[in-house]
């Protein structure tokens, strides 16, 4: 909220409650006017409104801050979950030291290195995927499509690690090109790694596989040979127990250096 000569107010005001809101950065040269502090006002050099952060009372966006120690009402994971999203899925097939196939759902997933290619992957505790990659040195990443999002889901079941949980979830296991672990049939691309390291991060144990062979379904590579996200259509992750369908896409040429 702005007060007569335009500086921002420090009474709280809900966004919601906003007929319109700010815009989210000043126009340059702008910021300031007539809201300057002592100190700003006898420097010699005034800074622009980019050169130097101004408080978010200026800005005039209204937040509300949570530290760890003042979490939302459902805890502070559920703000970092709710906050970094969408997240894609890695589907991960996985087999049991006795030979148990093993399937589930891991948003905490991304590209950690490209050479070597690894992919990083976050278990939250040490679970039956953390297991069998222990014991067993690979997994498979299966990229799942939206058509696959309930069935997806279903394997994230707490299920004894005796179950075999492509029987459960109803999918077909297809044998994989290096690994021993399988794919999943229904799944348009599969990853297939081999433990890279298993480090202890917090309540997370980051699993890294070196990526040793990518196996794509013809029917969503473009021309250029590579996935097309458009026909892929990878439901992703985001807070609370929301799934996110494939959002819109638009190519951005990257600026020179
Ligand atoms: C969409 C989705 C994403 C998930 N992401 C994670 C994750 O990143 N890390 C994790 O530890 N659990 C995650 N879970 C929960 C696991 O899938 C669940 O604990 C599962 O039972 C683990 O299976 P496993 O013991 O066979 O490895 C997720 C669940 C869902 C539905």
């Amino acid at each position: 909220m702005l007060n007569t000569s335009g500086c921002a107010a420090s009474t709280s005001v809900p966004l919601s409650s906003r007929e319109s809101p700010p815009p989210r950065r000043p126009p340059a040269g702008r910021s300031g006017v007539g809201c300057e502090t002592e100190r700003e006002q006898t420097s010699p050099r005034r800074p622009t409104a980019f050169e130097q952060p101004i408080s978010g009372t200026q800005t005039g966006v209204m937040r509300t801050v949570y530290s760890p120690e003042s979490a939302p009402p459902r805890g502070f994971y559920t703000l970092l979950t709710a906050s970094v999203a969408p997240r894609p899925i890695a589907w991960i097939s996985s087999l049991s030291a006795d030979g148990i196939r093993n399937l589930a759902p891991y948003s905490f997933f991304t590209v950690a290195s490209g050479e070597p290619p690894i992919l990083s992957v976050t278990s939250l505790g040490h679970k039956d995927s953390w297991r069998n990659i222990r014991d067993t040195g690979e997994f498979v990443v299966n990229i799942g499509t939206e058509s696959l999002m309930e069935v997806m889901n279903e394997t994230s079941a707490p299920l004894p690690a005796d179950v075999d949980e492509f029987k459960v979830a109803g999918v077909r296991g297809e044998a994989s090109d290096v690994v021993a672990a399988p794919r999943v049939a229904e799944a348009p691309i599969a990853l297939e790694c081999r433990r890279h390291d298993i480090v202890e991060v917090g309540n997370g144990t980051l699993l890294l596989g070196e990526v040793v062979s990518v196996a794509v379904d013809d029917d969503v590579l473009a021309e250029d040979g590579l996935p097309d996200f458009r026909k892929l259509l990878p439901p992703s992750r985001l807070g609370r127990l929301e799934w996110g369908f494939a959002p819109r896409t638009q190519w951005i040429a990257r600026p020179k250096g």
